[in-house]
């Protein structure tokens, strides 16, 4: 399967999202009960990969702000205080989907989107915090760098800017 075959989009207000499940119960259940609200007040931008019309995928976007002195030296070396970034705030796919690379391309979705409206307002780093070992498993992968004793890992921009443009 390869993710042609999916139209990758934002939530529509009459999406039907009643059989998504992606074996986390609390992402899905946010997908449902808050994705529409974080539009309605500009708390999160959600988009989502449809298949046949159903929504089988998606990732919730939104700005942060990350303290220097919260990231360890080497990483923060050269950035302000305070260092504009995007938090990919919830990214899922559906169960069936699973262990395909299909949530590398749903990852390098979310990156491109972010390329692009970092183009317009500054952002220095992807920020993303995980519940679990497997998801942080999967975000290193993708040359995500943890941030010892916490859940959070994080990508330089620029970083995932080289990535598309050498590939
Ligand atoms: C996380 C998720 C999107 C990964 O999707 P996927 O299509 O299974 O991932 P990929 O096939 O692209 O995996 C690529 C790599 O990530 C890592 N990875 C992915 N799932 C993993 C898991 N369950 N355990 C450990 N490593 C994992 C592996 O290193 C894998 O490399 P490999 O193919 O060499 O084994 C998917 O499992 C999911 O939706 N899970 C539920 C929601 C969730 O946990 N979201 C992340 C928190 S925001």
């Amino acid at each position: 399967m390869s993710d042609a075959e999916f139209v990758s989009r934002h939530l529509h207000p009459g999406d039907d999202l009643s059989s998504f499940s992606s074996d986390q119960p609390s992402l899905d259940e946010w997908l449902r009960q808050s994705a529409h609200h974080a539009e309605s007040i500009r708390s999160g931008r959600t988009w989502v990969w449809t298949q046949d019309g159903s929504v089988v995928a998606y990732f919730t976007l939104a700005g942060h702000v990350i303290e220097r002195h919260d990231l360890p030296q080497r990483i923060g070396r050269g950035s302000p205080d305070r260092i504009p970034a995007v938090l990919i705030a919830r990214l899922a796919l559906h169960r069936d989907l699973h262990g395909q690379g299909l949530g590398g391309a749903l990852l390098a979705d979310a990156s491109r989107r972010i390329i692009v409206a970092a183009e317009i307002v500054a952002a220095r780093f992807v920020v993303v915090d995980v519940t679990g070992d497997e998801a942080a498993s999967f975000y290193t992968h993708y040359g995500y760098r943890p941030i010892p004793g916490t859940r959070r890992l994080v990508r330089k921009v620029s970083d995932l800017a080289h990535d598309f443009r050498s590939a």
